[in-house]
C-alpha cells in the first residue's frame, strides 16, 4: 500500500488532451494536496523522442506516471509506431527503472466485436489493422511482457467511446454530436439494435486516484472502464436530436454497403476538389465506419468486483447528454463552428457584447478596474470577464 499522506509528484503525458485535461483539473481542483500533476506538452517532451523521455523522467523522477498521449487517429503507420507504441513503451522502460506505477490507456479498438467482452480478449494482431488499433494491441502486448519479465508495475484502462466535456479536438462521441448540431447527419448510419460502451471521462481520475493508492491489487491488470449498460447507437442519435430539437436526422437506417459506397463516392469527390484547390477532408472517425454496424459492449465486472467504488454510479450517457449539449453548443457557437443555436443559448455576454460593439468603453472599464497588479486586489474581484468552466 502507498503512503497515502504524502504528497505525490506524478508525470502525465498528454495533459492537454480530453481525459489528460480532466485528470489535470481533478488533481487540481478536486483533490488538491494529494499530488502535484507536473504536464509536459507534446514540444518539451514529445513521445517520438526517446531520450527526451528519458531525460524528463530521470530528472523529475516522479512517484507515477500517466500516458494520456496519442498522435491523431488518422496518422500514418511511423507516427502511430512511433508514438501511440514506441513512446508508451519508453515511458515504461523508464518507470520500470524508477520503479513507479505507470497508467497506461487502451482502447476497445483491441477488441474484436461482440458482447461481455472481458478483459483477457484481444483481436489477434495483423498487418490490416488500423495504425491505432494496431499501435494499441502491440502496447498492451508489451507491458505485459515488461510486467512479467521486467517487474514493470502497470495498469492497463481500456476505454471504449469516450463522453464528457473538454474535448477541444472534436472527436469520437463528440464529433457524432458535431454532427447532428451541424446538421450533417440526413440519416442514421447504423443499424438497428447496434450497441456500444461508453466511457465517463469524468470518473476516470476517480479510479486512476484509486489505483495510485492501491498498487497490490491493481498492479499488471488491464481493466475496462464504461458505464455498466451498454447503449443503442440510433436510439442515442435519436436523444440528442431530440433535445437539439431538430428534424435531422430522420430515422431511416442506411445500410452499411450503400454507407460504405457513399463514404468511398465522398472520398474520391474530395480528392479531385484537393486538385482545384479546395482542401475539404472527410471526419476521420469514418474510417471506423464498420464498428458503427457492429456491436461491442465491453464487460466491466472485473472493475465491479474490485475495490473501486464508482463515485457517481446514477451518471450515464444518456443522464449527461444534457449539460454537455449546453456545453458544447455553447463552445462550438463560441467558437463560429456552428450558428444555429446562438440565439437558443442563454450566454452570459455582457463583456463580450461590449468587446464587440463598445470597445472603447470597456478599455476605459478595465484600466479603471481591473489592471491593477494582482498584489493590490485579488483576482476574483479584478479579473475582468471571468467566466469559469463547469467540469
Ligand atoms: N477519446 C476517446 O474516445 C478514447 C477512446 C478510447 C481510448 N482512448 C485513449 O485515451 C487516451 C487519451 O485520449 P484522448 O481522447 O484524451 O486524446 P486527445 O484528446 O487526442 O489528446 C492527445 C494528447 O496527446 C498529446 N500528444 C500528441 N502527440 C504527442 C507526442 N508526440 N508527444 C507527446 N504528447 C503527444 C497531445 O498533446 P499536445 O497537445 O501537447 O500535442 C494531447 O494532449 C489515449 O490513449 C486514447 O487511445 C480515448
Amino acid at each position: 500500500m502507498a503512503d497515502i499522506n504524502k504528497r505525490r509528484v506524478g508525470v502525465l503525458f498528454g495533459g492537454s488532451g480530453l481525459i489528460g485535461g480532466t485528470i489535470v483539473n481533478y488533481f487540481k481542483q478536486r483533490r488538491p494536496g494529494v499530488a502535484e500533476i507536473l504536464a509536459p506538452n507534446s514540444k518539451k517532451v514529445s513521445l517520438r523522442n526517446c531520450a527526451d523521455i528519458r531525460a524528463y523522467l530521470m530528472t523529475v523522477k516522479p512517484d507515477f506516471v500517466i500516458n494520456g498521449a496519442i498522435t491523431n487517429i488518422d496518422s500514418d503507420s511511423q507516427l502511430a509506431f512511433e508514438v501511440n507504441y514506441i513512446g508508451a513503451i519508453n515511458i515504461a522502460r523508464a518507470a520500470a527503472a524508477l520503479k513507479i506505477p505507470y497508467i497506461f490507456f487502451s482502447s476497445a479498438a483491441t477488441l474484436p466485436p461482440g458482447k461481455s467482452l472481458m478483459e483477457t480478449d484481444q483481436l489477434p494482431l495483423t498487418a490490416r489493422m488500423s495504425n491505432y488499433a494496431k499501435s494499441k494491441l502491440m502496447a498492451e502486448k508489451t507491458l505485459k511482457h515488461m510486467h512479467e519479465n521486467e517487474g514493470l508495475d502497470y495498469s492497463c484502462l481500456r476505454l471504449s467511446v469516450v463522453y464528457g466535456n473538454h474535448d477541444h479536438k472534436i472527436q469520437g462521441f463528440h464529433r457524432l454530436l458535431f454532427s447532428i448540431a451541424d446538421g450533417s447527419m440526413p440519416v442514421l448510419l447504423t443499424k438497428k439494435g447496434v450497441m456500444h460502451s461508453y466511457s465517463n471521462s469524468r470518473k476516470i481520475p476517480y479510479l486512476i486516484h484509486h489505483m495510485l493508492d492501491n498498487r497490490e491489487e491493481f498492479g499488471g491488470k488491464t481493466y475496462h472502464f464504461v458505464d455498466r449498460d451498454p447503449v443503442e447507437l440510433g436510439e442515442l442519435i435519436l436523444s440528442i436530436k431530440s433535445y437539439l430539437q431538430l428534424k435531422s436526422p430522420r430515422k431511416i437506417y442506411v445500410p452499411y454497403s450503400v454507407a460504405h459506397t457513399g463514404r468511398k463516392t465522398v472520398g474520391i469527390i474530395l480528392r479531385i476538389l484537393t486538385k482545384i484547390g479546395l482542401k475539404a477532408t472527410l471526419p476521420p472517425e469514418l474510417m471506423f465506419l464498420g464498428a458503427f454496424y457492429r456491436t461491442q459492449a465491453l464487460s466491466c465486472e472485473r472493475l465491479d468486483t474490485s475495490s473501486f467504488v464508482d463515485p457517481m454510479p446514477d451518471e450515464n450517457v444518456h443522464s449527461r447528454l444534457p449539460e454537455m449539449i449546453e456545453y458544447y453548443l455553447t463552445r462550438w457557437s463560441h467558437q463560429n463552428l456552428i450558428t444555429t443555436f446562438d440565439e437558443k443559448l442563454d450566454f452570459d455576454n455582457s463583456i463580450g457584447n461590449d468587446f464587440k460593439e463598445n470597445p472603447q468603453a470597456l478599455l476605459e472599464s478595465i484600466h479603471l478596474d481591473a489592471a491593477s497588479p494582482f498584489e493590490k486586489i485579488s483576482c476574483e474581484q479584478g479579473e475582468p470577464g471571468k467566466t469559469g468552466t463547469k467540469d
